[in-house]
């Protein structure tokens, strides 16, 4: 499958660089910056350079755009005149509707609208995926979600669902690396220092997290596990339900959800 990715900054690079070492798949970029689409692959040189838009459109069989959504209908308008049935259009901008997609490839081919998060960059990432159900056919939508397994987790959401995933999976890393913050203050304050801090703690968050994803187990459960009677950790887990620390963490995935739904105009 030839695949091409239009905008290679934070998350077009991040899905390139991630597809470089799959040999089955056929690479080319396109970006303001040619450095950018050459850095992602500076030995193997297997992304191939593309020297516009409209010619990684015409390369490529699923061209994927990854520009901000502003600059999204231009583009479109950009790749039309060489797009075609046999082809698929991916965006991953966010807050740009299927509907829109849709309207800029002027139904001339399918459309997949994907939401990313940050760390694809480093092939661990979660995507939320709808598809074109009218013109995709379920060997393209297979093919697709292969190529995205191999990125991190896709999962196949209805459109309406994308605010709530933007809000908790978008946004959570954000949330994750503030409550990291945390520990790396208390890190310091006992006397470990600040690089040793921040190495053990994100090695314990992504061990955390291996083990919620491979026993399948729920959150609660987990943490009873860690909780001895009479112990250390219950000391801090009672300090952290006193101030309502898990209801907080709930609102602000629900004020993010607000604050999409305000730059949706709804
Ligand atoms: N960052 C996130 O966490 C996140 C999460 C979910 C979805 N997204 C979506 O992902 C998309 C990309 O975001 P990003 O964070 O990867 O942005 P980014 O790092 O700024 O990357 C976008 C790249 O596209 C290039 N570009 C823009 N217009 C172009 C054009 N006409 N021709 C060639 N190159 C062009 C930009 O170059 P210049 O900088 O020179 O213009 C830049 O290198 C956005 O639509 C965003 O909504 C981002």
């Amino acid at each position: 499958m030839k695949i091409g990715c239009i905008g290679c900054g934070n998350m077009g690079g991040g899905v390139l660089k991630g597809l470089v070492p799959h040999a089955e798949y056929e690479l080319f970029g396109h970006d303001h910056t040619r450095a950018k689409v050459e850095a992602l692959d500076a030995e193997t040189h297997r992304v191939q350079w593309a020297e516009t838009p409209r010619a990684l459109a015409e390369a490529a069989d699923v061209v994927i755009l990854a520009v901000k959504p502003y600059q999204m209908e231009a583009m479109l308008e950009e790749i039309r005149p060489v797009l075609h049935s046999s082809k698929t259009v991916l965006s991953l901008a966010a807050a740009f509707s299927q509907e829109k997609l849709v309207q800029g490839v002027g139904g001339i081919c399918p459309v997949v609208r994907t939401m990313p998060n940050l760390p694809v960059i480093v092939g661990k990432g979660v995507f939320a995926l709808c598809f074109d159900d009218a013109s995709l056919s379920e060997a393209r939508k297979a093919e697709l979600l292969a190529v995205f397994q191999k990125l991190g987790l896709p999962v196949v959401l209805p459109e309406r669902l994308f605010p709530a995933f933007t809000s908790l999976v978008g946004c959570g890393p954000a949330f994750v690396f503030l409550f990291m913050e945390g520990l790396l203050n208390a890190g310091i304050t006992m006397g470990l220092k600040a690089s040793d801090s921040r190495e053990l703690i994100a090695a314990m968050v992504e061990g955390t997290a291996k083990l919620a994803l491979e026993s399948g187990e729920s959150f609660a459960d987990l943490r009873v596990k860690v909780c001895s009677p009479a112990g250390t950790t219950i000391r801090g887990v009672n300090h952290l339900e006193r101030h309502a620390v898990p209801g907080h963490v709930a609102d602000a995935v629900l004020e993010a959800l607000k604050r999409d739904m305000e730059l949706a105009g709804k």
